[in-house]
This record gives C-alpha cells, sequence and structure tokens, in this order.
C-alpha cells in the first residue's frame, strides 16, 4: 500500500530536477512581433541593474597594461571578489577559441587568481603557462560527447562545464568569461538548466546577435524571445548586470540585417546580487 506512493513521489522528484527547456517568457506584444520582441531585449542588453565603481584590473597591483576589450569584472568592496582576489582564493575560467588576446587572463593571474583557459587549439592536453596559468586543450559544449563515438576519433575533446568542474574537483569558480563566438547562448543554456550557474561568482560573457546562434532554431521573433528569456533566467537564479558594453567595431548587424542600432556583439558582466555571497 505503502510502495505506489513512494514511487510516485519518486517519480514526480526526478520530473521536478531534470529540466530540458528554460521557461520562455510572454511575448512582447499580443501578436509576436519582431519589433517588439528586439527592443525589449535590446533594451535589457543595455541596461544594467545593479551598480559597480571599480571595474578596472588596473586597480589591482601587478597589473598595468589596458586591455582592448572591456572584461569587465567589478571588484567593489561589497563584492566577494575582490576579497577572494587578496586572499588569493579565486579562480578563473576562461573559455575561447583560438583567440589571441590573454590580457585579461594574464592580468587575473598576476593578481592572485588561479586562471584556467580552456581552447580547443592549445597546444598540449593540458600545460601550464606561467605562474598560476593553465591552458587545457577542451572546448566547452552543451553537452557531453557521445560515449559512442571513441574518444581518440575526436580532434579535441568537448565537455560540458559542469564535468569539467567535477573532474578538476572545482566547487566554485569566481569568474567564468566566455569568447566563444556565439556558443554562449547554448552554453548558458545548459549552466541554468543544470543549476551549475550557482557555482560561479561573476560572468563576462561576449554575445552575438547578428544570426541565432548554433542550435537556436525558430523565426526572428521566436529566436529573439529565447535569447530574452535565458537572460531573465539568469536573473532568476540572482545575477544582475553590472555592466554592459557595445561592441562598434564590430559589424553592426542583428539577425542578418542592419536594423535597429544594434551591434553583432556585445559584452555583458553579470555578479550575484546578494551581499553577502558565501564564496
Ligand atoms: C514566429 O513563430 C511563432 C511560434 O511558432 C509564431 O507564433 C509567430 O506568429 C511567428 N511569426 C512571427 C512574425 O513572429
Ligand atoms: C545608435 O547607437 C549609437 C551607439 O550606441 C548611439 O550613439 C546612437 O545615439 C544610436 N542612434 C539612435 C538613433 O538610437
Amino acid at each position: 500500500m505503502l510502495a505506489l506512493p513512494l514511487r510516485y513521489f519518486l517519480f514526480c522528484f526526478v520530473l521536478q530536477t531534470v529540466r530540458w527547456h528554460i521557461e520562455l517568457q510572454p511575448w512582447a506584444s499580443p501578436t509576436p512581433s519582431l519589433n517588439y520582441e528586439a527592443s525589449r531585449f535590446l533594451k535589457y542588453i543595455s541596461t544594467s541593474q545593479i551598480s559597480c565603481e571599480h571595474m578596472n584590473l588596473n586597480s589591482l597591483k601587478g597589473y598595468s597594461k589596458t586591455t582592448k576589450k572591456p572584461w569587465s569584472i567589478c571588484l567593489d568592496e561589497r563584492f566577494s571578489l575582490i576579497h577572494r582576489i587578496r586572499s588569493k582564493q579565486c579562480r578563473l575560467y576562461s573559455l575561447g577559441l583560438g583567440n589571441d588576446d590573454s590580457q585579461f587572463e594574464l592580468g587575473m593571474a598576476s593578481s592572485g587568481c588561479e586562471v584556467h583557459r580552456f581552447d580547443p587549439s592549445a597546444r598540449a592536453a593540458h600545460s601550464q603557462e606561467g605562474p598560476r596559468l593553465w591552458y587545457h586543450r577542451l572546448s566547452i559544449d552543451w553537452r557531453d560527447p557521445n560515449p559512442a563515438v571513441a574518444a581518440h576519433r575526436l580532434r579535441s575533446s568537448t565537455k560540458k562545464l559542469g564535468t569539467v568542474l567535477n573532474e578538476f574537483g572545482h566547487q566554485k569558480i569566481d569568474v567564468l568569461k566566455a569568447d566563444v563566438e556565439s556558443a554562449e547562448w547554448k552554453i548558458l543554456e545548459n549552466l541554468i538548466l543544470e543549476d551549475v550557474v550557482e557555482q560561479i561568482g561573476q560572468l563576462v560573457f561576449e554575445v552575438h546577435i547578428h544570426w541565432p546562434g548554433f542550435e537556436v532554431s525558430g523565426n526572428d521573433s521566436t529566436v529573439v524571445r529565447y535569447w530574452y528569456s535565458l537572460l531573465r533566467e539568469l536573473e532568476l537564479k540572482d545575477f544582475r548586470l553590472f555592466h554592459t558594453y557595445k561592441d562598434l567595431s564590430k559589424p553592426q548587424m542583428f539577425l542578418k540585417k542592419e536594423a535597429f542600432n544594434a551591434s553583432s556583439c556585445y559584452t555583458l558582466s553579470w555578479l550575484p546580487s546578494a551581499l553577502t555571497q558565501v564564496f
């Protein structure tokens, strides 16, 4: 008699913990329209939600160069990052794709952070490139490779961020930087669906909007609503935008068109808003 309710309970529990889709926000207008979706989304990514005074790595000892791109992190005293850096407990994961500009990573390493750079074009599987700076020949993906495909047949390995954290035995990342040429949307979705964002402090992502991105489908309004919904899920997880940067040096394109005065590329920085972060 008791077995059935228990089984039923377990069944519901499993259903609740495995999420396959993010929650889609209502359309921006009663009838779906690209104009309304785009203006809601572009306004969202152009508006910071929490203030941060100190965003410049230059204020840290051991770091003097100016970076080309504003990979902004928040170093205000009321947030934990600056304290983690001072006590040399800070950890940065940087996801890239053969991008040469590593000034931000070098700066973070010389400021006292343990830096892990994930790049499928790295020359060795794992190598130490400087004090507190490691390179890994890994591409961070939104799924793990199919176990049916032998690892040696894959040119470089792909893994989900949660898998890498488990394998490295890392509980927390203080800063996650991602510069992954449109893979950021599905990676972000994976981090949200698997609750991996809860292990992350600040997020600094370059987002691309000149096309839907890898494996994002639907008409233009659907795509923009999906992007917006993803960012709202992040907000639901307590992340707040503290810096947004519109890259005017990149083509000014929005879903393959010159429209809405948008750039193809924005750099967005979030932090968990709770003032008493546990890490
Ligand atoms: C786009 O797709 C959605 C969902 O399938 C649909 O409701 C909408 O009418 C389509 N067209 C436009 C212009 O949004
Ligand atoms: C277009 O964007 C640029 C740069 O962000 C801004 O300076 C300009 O005022 C915008 N133009 C319009 C018409 O909104």
